[in-house]
């Protein structure tokens, strides 16, 4: 697939897209959240990929938010719009998906970036890595899911300070506050993130795409995550990788999850 906003690199299970507007510190246009989309479709449909790596190209920014320049000028109409193809295509989309995603910010993430950072299913960040949703600072609120996910993550009162102030936090910070689960020197960062996404495919895929509906489930309104965890939960004795996994176990050897 020949991308001009992304690049999308598959090995040994785990493919890693690259943001790759560096001149634009990775700003999010209309274009690149449509090849985010569709390079995040290709990787989830493909079963050998076992875990998504979402990075920024350069050594500054991981996504330093939407691209203003394209919104500056939008109406009432087109602003309730942005929003709603943007969560649906990209930040919805990959909170929900199948596959395990791991955000490694390796630099600014304000905004757009953060909101992004924060729709994938768990986050580690570079030592120099700062995050922040500055929009009210620009007249808008975040539109990304940013009033929702960050209360989420780091506790209303401290998302609730972050919006407002439109300041940034620093990795420590962030690490404090529970927005990331690691810090690592930038060079280190991808490094860590491929170590982690190995500890992952170890494990069987189908249970982990079902861990993550049940976890994600326990943030959706009208929806009783208790009940998603039963059903899920019983879903998984219909598989042929619990079947491998409990077999492996009674026989003293290490499970080989055919991931079905
Ligand atoms: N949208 C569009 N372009 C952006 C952008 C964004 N969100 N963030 C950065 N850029 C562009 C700048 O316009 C500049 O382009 P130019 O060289 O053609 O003028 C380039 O990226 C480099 O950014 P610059 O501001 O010169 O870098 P800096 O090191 O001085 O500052 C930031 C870095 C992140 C503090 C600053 O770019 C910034 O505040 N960006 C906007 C953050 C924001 O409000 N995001 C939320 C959007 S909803």
């Amino acid at each position: 697939m020949n991308y001009q906003n992304i690049l999308s690199v598959s090995k040994n299970g785990i493919t890693t897209i690259t943001i790759d507007r560096p001149s634009k510190l990775n700003a999010l246009n209309k274009d690149t959240i449509d090849e985010l989309h569709q390079a995040f479709s290709i990787a989830n449909q493909d079963k050998n990929i076992k875990v998504i790596i979402i990075t920024g190209s350069g050594d500054k920014a991981f996504v330093a938010g939407a691209d203003i320049s394209e919104f500056a000028d939008f109406d009432v109409e087109e602003g309730s719009n942005l929003a709603a193809q943007g969560q649906e295509l990209l930040f919805d989309f990959i909170e929900n998906l199948e596959t395990p995603v791991i955000a490694a910010i390796n630099g600014f993430a304000l905004g757009g970036g953060l909101e992004l950072a924060m729709s994938c299913h768990f986050r580690v960040a570079s030592t120099n890595a700062k995050m922040g949703l500055p929009e009210v600072s620009l007249g808008v609120i975040p539109g990304y899911g940013g009033t929702q996910r960050l209360p989420q993550l780091v506790g209303k009162g401290r998302a609730m300070e972050m919006i407002m102030t439109a300041g940034m936090i620093d990795a420590n910070q962030a690490l404090a506050y529970g927005l990331v689960n690691h810090i690592q020197a930038q060079e280190e960062l991808l490094t860590v993130c491929e170590k982690i996404a190995i500890k992952i495919s170890r494990n069987s895929s189908v249970a982990i795409s079902a861990a993550i509906k049940a976890i994600n489930a326990n943030f959706k309104d009208g929806i009783n995550g208790f009940g998603v965890e039963i059903e899920e939960f019983g879903n998984c004795f219909g598989t042929e990788d619990f079947k491998e996994g409990t077999t492996a176990f009674l026989n003293k050897r290490r499970a080989n999850f055919p991931g079905q």
